[in-house]
């Protein structure tokens, strides 16, 4: 036999080329599981298992003890431990992975170092809890030092610096899930949630003295939580014994793997065409899942951002100037350092909307960051490396129901006044109109009306606001709302049709007494209101001026706009 370095045996080429499966060595005490977590290996499609098959060769060595079934497991299994580990364990295989149970203490010290070979796992119990079933059995039967065969190889196997992951059988009874997907990260095999079970019964797999050992196993068909507490007390002729093994166990459960959560279920997407898509981040397109901006980013630290809409209509975008505009003017007013030029965004937005090859009914989340900062911190003069642009654009059907029309409620959360945060700034610090949306969600409401220090209408938490009453147009002053450009464009249609238009402070009870009601915003256009606060506007059907506005906003959206140049 010739040796290596290591002391493993050398096989010959011919005979190394045939064991190319990877051996899984999984080493524990009696009852702790390792039947049931031998079967769970079974389950795989790619895994071979053993039962024991050190166990013929360890009873050779041990006359003296008495096992139920010795005579069979003598005669039917190879005794020579070392030829099992060479041509049984290690031997030749149809699977990847072969995964042999064994018995701690049938490591005994005749055997050469190549039954360390392989992958190596370590099952553990507590003690306390694996002892009391044995108190009905013989003296002889009552398991040996178990947890120190257990610790001995654990130190043997960091000596070579082959550390191997513990599992803890109750860790896994509590969470077969968690537990098996870490042990199989752990000893780099994917996780098979065929694992999780099997079936009732006895397995081909299972060593010849199985009618002694697993009439309970054979019962099971899966990890099964344990109880909350042991409902017997604790065999006081196993106490020594027990004294004996904690330390060791003790020692082995510091070292044991934690469970990895099974990933969650992806939640539905409200627009499942959403689910690829590029996005734009500082200069790179990357993938949906890839895109992110760093932990350091402005936008994470303080909301200390810039941003628009923009609605994309047969091959064009709507409004981009005016967007841009508005933008710029945020980002100046905010005080922001290396903007992007002009140019620089545009050509982002086009080149995102071409890589989705979005023509129409496509919204884009344009956003530009005071960029990353060098510390976390508030000081802008932390931010070193100019602003971060993201172009998120997404397919985006009608946000709102724009044939029926939607519900107001009024939020007790106020509009941002000029004296604090003016809202000619379009930032991304959107907590006041969250909060609004809250109150809006929790009233099963389309969105929540939202008004000014004074008591008068500012806006939705979303969108602007208009009225009619008695056929005069009416919409609150840009001073507590965003000066949104569907506004503007809407005041401008108004006027174009004749409607007499006014910008002025409206009180909530003129909305409430108003003839019709829509808001305005990118994203959803114009958005009949049908009631605000229990309150039914007009007749509670969308009323005449609204549907007018609304095809003179959709004739436009449609004939004007900048060309995306797809080739
Ligand atoms: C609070 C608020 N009001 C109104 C609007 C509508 O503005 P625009 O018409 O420019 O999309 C928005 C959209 O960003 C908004 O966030």
């Amino acid at each position: 036999m010739k040796v290596d370095g290591e002391g493993f045996e050398v096989m010959g080429e011919e005979k190394s080329r045939d064991c190319a499966v990877e051996v899984i060595n999984v080493w524990s005490g009696p009852r702790s599981l390792s039947t049931s977590l031998m079967y769970s290996f079974a389950q795989r499609d790619d895994t071979e298992v053993l039962d024991e098959p050190l166990y013929a060769h360890y009873l050779r060595l041990k006359p003296n003890v008495c096992h139920p079934s010795q005579q069979e497991v003598l005669d039917q299994m190879e005794n020579d431990g070392n030829k099992v580990v060479r041509e049984i364990i290690h031997g030749p295989c149809k699977k990847k992975y072969r995964y042999a149970k064994h018995m701690a203490k049938q490591r005994t010290p005749c055997l050469t170092k190549e039954v360390l070979r392989g992958r190596h796992v370590l099952l553990i119990r507590n003690p306390l809890e694996f002892l009391p079933s044995f108190d009905k059995v013989l003296q002889e039967e009552i398991p040996e030092l178990e947890m120190v065969h257990l610790a001995s190889l654990y130190m043997e196997l960091r000596s070579m610096h082959q550390i191997p992951p513990i599992i803890d059988a109750t860790d896994l009874r509590r969470d077969p899930e968690g537990m098996l997907r870490s042990l199989c990260s752990a000893i780099d095999i994917p996780f098979q949630s065929s694992m999780l079970s099997w079936k009732a019964g006895p397995r081909p797999e299972d060593g010849v003295w199985a009618p002694w050992w697993y009439s309970s196993v054979h019962k099971s068909t899966e990890f099964v939580s344990p109880p909350p507490f042991a409902n017997k007390p604790f065999p006081k002729r196993l106490y020594k014994l027990l004294e004996q093994n904690q330390p060791f166990y003790d020692f082995l459960k510091r070292e044991a793997i934690l469970p990895i959560p099974a990933p969650a279920a992806p939640p539905p997407l409200p627009c499942l065409d959403n689910k690829e898509l590029f996005v734009w981040v500082n200069g790179q397109i990357l993938p949906r899942n890839s895109a992110k901006v760093s932990v350091f980013d402005s936008i994470v630290q303080g909301g200390d951002g810039v941003w628009e809409g923009l609605r994309i209509y047969k091959g064009k975008v709507f409004k981009l100037e005016e967007h841009l505009d508005r933008l710029f003017d945020s980002a100046k007013a905010m005080a922001f350092a290396n903007i992007p030029s002009r140019e620089e965004v545009k050509r982002a937005v086009f080149a995102t909307l071409i890589a989705n090859d979005m023509r129409d009914n496509a919204h884009v989340r344009l956003t530009l960051t005071r960029g990353e900062k060098t510390t976390s911190g508030m000081s802008p003069a932390f931010n070193v490396y100019g602003c971060t642009l993201i172009v998120l654009s997404e397919w985006k059907p009608p946000v709102y129901n724009n044939t029926d029309g939607i519900r107001l409620i009024t939020a007790s959360t106020r509009r941002n006044s000029p004296n604090s945060l003016d809202s000619k700034i379009h930032h991304n610090n959107l907590i006041n109109n969250i909060l609004a949306k809250v109150e809006g969600n929790i009233a099963d409401a389309g969105d929540a009306l939202m008004l000014d220090c004074g008591g008068f209408v500012a806006e939705t938490n979303a969108t602007n606001i208009f009225m009619v009453k008695k056929g005069r147009v009416l919409t609150p002053h840009a001073d507590y709302c965003l000066p949104g450009i569907t506004r503007a464009t809407v005041i401008d249609l108004a006027r174009r049709e004749g409607f007499p238009m006014e910008e002025r402070r409206i009180s909530l009870t003129e909305f409430h007494t108003a003839d019709e009601v829509w808001t305005t915003g990118t994203m959803g256009e114009l958005t009949p209101v049908t009631e605000i606060d229990g309150r039914q506007i007009g007749d509670g059907k969308v009323g005449p001026v609204t549907k007018y506005l609304q095809a003179a906003y959709s004739k436009l959206a449609e004939s004007e706009g900048e060309i995306i140049p797809f080739r």
